[in-house]
């Protein structure tokens, strides 16, 4: 008895330290420590979730230490190695695990069940959900994760006409499963496997149509779905821990997918349907055939920044890949040391993960407030001397307000134009991650300096210092 409470009140300092932590995490200043305290949240619940069988008798051990040290290691070596450009891919993986453990923890309570173990009502149907969210998730998770690598292309695994089919496994899934909930015991397990593979079918399908600059949509949708897996898992084994952390997740991924579709001016329905980018790119180049891109030298960038009243960088995806925020943050410092005003512009989706190019100038020590989100900068452009686009240009891409053809139509950008002069910094003319061409590089107010990030902006720097 004592031992049993023991065990729930360490349950609950683990769920406590959690959601302190998570707390934490909103600011960049408190985020490392509330990362750290989370871990030790986790830690206690996991040591509490082993001790507890004690009590019951049950050792199982050397198959649980077995599976932590080998998933211990393999997550700690995949996290150490993975470069923060393909973190999206990473959490992707980590997502769709966490669907499968759900599977599988509802797959061996379903054949208890079904083997006689008594389960009431809400129970079943709480396992059949763990098991229908978590398949989904999981193949889900898998295939976003393919199709963010690279590994996959969208035009392999979709077809016209492929919200239909969707929308029949959908159905039918449900179905099959009321239908278990409906019957009872016993010999439900032949069909319990169909909805297992109904819903890995599924996860897949409903992935596969979608693509472009959706994807990060529907991996934090992916994300709330774990949670939820992993709430309902909880609830069948009482285990208060889970149902927090489950839950936790479900609601921040469900936040941020509805934040993440806002950002873009998306509807959740018109991600799920699918179709982002698919074809759009010919038409969208077609637009700027034969206009006239022209360029900046080093030498007279480096004296238009250090002579002007202020400057705007705005970081993308780019940025991360050369891993330019330490020299851009040099050159941050050498213009504001000459009296120029330094800011540097967010758009909530550039890069490839959410607060990716926070993350990346936090590395370099940018003070906080010198970061305008999306609302901010776009208020600020218009008494703004010039603005650096480094590495980016979806997020800047006008196109999404004037050209009604274009995949991204309708998505807030940085208004960069307002400004008096833009200057993009980027290797080549290719299309960003939407895989469409940007008509602010021929536009008349902007400048080109080609070239890979880190390189470019440290020859500035260096001609800066010799003004
Ligand atoms: P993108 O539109 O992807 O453009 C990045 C640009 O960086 C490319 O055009 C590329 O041009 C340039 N670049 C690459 N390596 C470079 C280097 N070493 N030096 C200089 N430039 C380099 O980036 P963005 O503006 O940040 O927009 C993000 C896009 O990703 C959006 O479409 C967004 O929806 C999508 N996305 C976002 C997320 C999240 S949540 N942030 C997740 C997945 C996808 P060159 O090849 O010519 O250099």
């Amino acid at each position: 008895m004592i031992f049993d409470t023991l065990i729930q009140l360490a349950y609950m300092v683990g769920a406590l330290f959690i959601v302190l932590g998570i707390r934490k995490l909103g600011s960049p200043d408190t985020a490392k420590g509330g990362n750290i305290q989370a871990g030790i949240g986790m830690g206690i619940a996991i040591v509490a979730a082993m001790i507890a069988p004690m009590a019951r008798g049950d050792n199982n051990y050397v198959w649980i230490l077995g599976a932590m040290v080998v998933g211990g290691l393999i997550g700690w070596v995949s996290a150490k190695k993975v470069k923060m450009t393909a973190m999206p891919q990473m959490v992707s993986i980590f997502n769709g695990l966490g669907g499968a453990t759900a599977v599988v923890l509802g797959m061996v309570e379903l054949e208890h069940y079904y083997n006689g173990s008594p389960m009431n009502g809400g129970q079943l149907v709480v396992t059949l959900l763990a098991l229908i969210i978590g398949g989904v998730s999981f193949t889900g998770s898998m295939l976003a994760y393919l199709k963010l690598d690279g590994k996959v292309k969208d035009k392999h695994v979709t077809f016209n006409g492929h919200s239909i089919l969707n929308i029949i496994l959908l159905l039918g899934m449900i179905g099959v499963a009321a239908y278990l909930y409906m019957q009872g015991q016993p010999g439900g397990m032949g069909l319990a496997v169909l909805v297992m593979i109904v819903s890995m079918i599924y996860g897949f399908s409903f992935v596969a149509p979608i693509g472009g600059a959706d994807m990060p949509v529907v991996i934090s949708l992916l994300n709330s779905f774990t949670g939820l897996s992993a709430a309902a898992a909880g609830l069948i084994y009482g285990s208060l821990v889970m149902i927090v952390g489950g839950i936790f997740v479900g609601a921040a991924g469900t936040i941020l997918t509805v934040l993440m579709c806002n950002a873009m001016n998306r509807s959740l329905l018109s991600v799920v349907l699918g179709g982002f980018g698919g074809g759009a790119a010919a038409g969208a180049k077609a637009g700027v055939d034969g206009q006239i891109v022209k360029e900046i030298g080093l030498n007279d960038l480096a004296i238009q920044l250090y002579y002007s009243d202020s400057v705007i960088f705005v970081p993308g995806y780019g940025l991360a890949v050369a891993q330019a925020q330490k020299v851009l943050k040099e050159l941050d410092d050498l213009l504001s040391e000459n009296g120029v005003d330094v800011k540097y512009a967010i758009h909530p989706v550039a890069g490839r993960m959410p607060g990716h190019m926070n993350v990346l100038l936090a590395e370099a020590d940018v003070p906080y407030p010198k970061l305008l989100d999306l609302e901010e900068a776009n208020a600020g452009f218009g008494s703004t001397d010039v603005v650096v686009i480094v590495g980016a240009n979806d997020v800047v891409n006008p196109a999404a307000n004037d050209d009604p053809s274009s995949p991204i139509y309708g998505m807030p950008i940085l208004e960069v134009l307002d400004a008096k002069a833009t200057i993009v910094i980027k290797r080549s003319m290719s299309p960003g991650y939407a895989g469409i061409q940007n008509p602010l590089f021929f536009h008349d107010k902007n400048k080109m300096l080609f070239g890979d990030a880190k390189d470019v902006i440290g020859k500035i720097a260096g001609e800066v210092k010799g003004l």
